[in-house]
């Protein structure tokens, strides 16, 4: 069992020789963390680990994640048992609820889903205030935190919840696909209820008024699997930016856009795009990549070779491995040779024995090949980092819900090692040198 194991402590030796017990706590699998919650009051000292590099923000019962062996579990389910046999609705309930549904609750889930999938019709205005160049995730963000306009009950902390998270999760993917016609110039196309959610999205996309469109199996499972692969990835960075705009009380639009716009960074989930244009440069300039890894290797200009490395992976990104496969799968269903793909293997093989990358463990990690794919399913890359959004979308929501849920939660506040000036007098303008 999770939890304070009273049979074990640790003992810390403090430079003016005082000596403090700390209680240990032991996850379910076996994770053990040294307690410092009473520290300060106790000792007057702080820890200081930038990045969180040791720190364990918060107990979860989410998401399951070793490092070290490749794991990754969501609610105790293998990552890959849930990418093969599952769908993204059913796996949003998991997440969220904690169990998987019965069949009457997926339906009961889907058919709200469904159901609250339209967005304001005031709100399509919003869509033409922005000019075409505008970054998609840009309006997304924007967009999520408008929603709580339009739902003020959000506002409300003792209001129920549950209508809130079905409408973000549906309306997130309609308010994607929004942004993504409004970039193009071409008619927003409405959510159809008899396609499920992931064939829906797809209708949004690509559909246009003049024509027909049918959504292609090859494509929804594709989409269902790489929705499933980033529904959730445990303390991240946006999941943690979620949980912390969240414990000030501030809305769950808000606490979402928050966490979209934590994701946009180019070593969060803006490496997929960065994956795509790096590789693009590569080829542009004549496909030389051993001299791009010697630039790497050499830190030419900052230069990392995006889509590689994991703060907790080290030894390989399992979502990474199911990915190389359906990336060759779809693209081969589809009938398409992209040279973008042989470039990405053929830099994943020299990297991999390269000491470089091998001494400090960088490996593939979820966006090195998803890119590929989303080019593939004719989504353009400045959206990559939407469709992360859309699929981490769970996830945030999860962790939004159990951090109000915990009796435990306090406000979001670290603490930090002052380096600055000391006490000092006002100088008036006159006197300064
Ligand atoms: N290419 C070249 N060198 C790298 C890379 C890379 N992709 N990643 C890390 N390194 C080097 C880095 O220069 C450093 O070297 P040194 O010890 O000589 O200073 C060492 O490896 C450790 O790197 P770090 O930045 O301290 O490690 P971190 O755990 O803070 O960073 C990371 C993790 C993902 C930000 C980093 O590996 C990276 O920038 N990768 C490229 C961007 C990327 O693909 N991000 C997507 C992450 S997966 C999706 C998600 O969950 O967001």
């Amino acid at each position: 069992m999770a939890g304070s194991d009273p049979k074990l402590t640790a003992k810390l030796v403090l430079p003016n020789s005082k000596e403090v017990v700390l209680p240990v706590t032991v996850g379910t699998e076996d994770e053990h963390a040294i307690d410092i919650r009473n520290l300060r009051q106790e000792t007057g000292f702080v820890t200081l680990d930038n990045g969180y590099m040791n720190t364990g923000s918060t107990a979860s019962a989410i998401t399951y994640l070793d490092g070290e062996q490749g794991i990754l579990r969501y609610r105790g389910y293998p990552i890959e048992e849930l990418a093969e046999r599952s769908n993204f609705v059913e796996t949003s309930y998991l997440l969220i609820k904690g169990e998987l549904p019965t069949s009457a609750e997926r339906e009961v889930f889907g058919r709200m889903l469904t159901r609250h999938s339209l967005i304001h019709e005031d709100m399509h205005q919003f869509f033409a205030g922005y000019p075409p160049t505008s970054h998609p995730m840009a309006v997304l963000s924007a967009m999520v935190t408008s929603l709580s306009a339009y739902y003020p009950d959000c506002l409300d902390r003792n209001a129920p919840v549950d209508l809130h998270i079905t409408r973000l999760l549906s309306k997130v993917r309609t308010i994607a696909a929004f942004s993504y016609k409004k970039s193009i110039g071409q008619p927003l196309i409405y959510p159809k209820n008899s396609l499920n959610y992931c064939g829906n999205f797809l209708h949004m996309m690509f559909a246009v008024p003049s024509e027909e469109y049918e959504v292609s199996p090859v494509l929804e499972k594709a989409l269902n699997q790489l929705l499933i692969l980033h529904a959730d990835h445990e303390q991240n960075c946006s999941t943690s930016t979620v949980r912390m705009v969240g414990s000030s009380g501030a809305n769950v639009y808000a606490a979402i856009a928050a966490g979209i716009l934590a994701l946009w960074g180019p070593l969060h989930g803006g490496a997929n795009q960065a994956v795509i244009e790096m590789l693009e440069e590569i080829r542009a300039s004549g496909g030389d990549f051993k001299r791009f890894l010697d630039d790497v290797k050499n830190k030419r200009d900052n230069r990392r070779l995006m889509g590689f490395g994991h703060r907790v992976y080290k030894n390989y990104d399992p979502r990474a491995k199911i990915l190389k496969k359906m990336c060759d799968e779809v693209l081969a269903h589809l009938g398409i040779k992209d040279p973008l793909l042989d470039l990405a293997k053929g830099m994943e093989e020299i990297a991999l024995r390269d000491d470089y990358f091998v001494s400090k463990k960088l490996y593939p990690n979820v966006d090195f090949y998803s890119g590929i794919i989303y080019r593939a399913m004719g989504i353009p890359t400045n959206m990559f980092t939407v469709m992360f959004a859309l699929g981490r979308l769970p996830g945030w929501i999860a962790h939004w819900k159990e951090m109000v849920d915990d009796k435990d939660t306090k406000i979001g506040r670290p603490r930090q090692i002052y380096t600055g000036q000391r006490l000092r007098k006002y100088v008036p303008i006159e006197q300064r040198p």
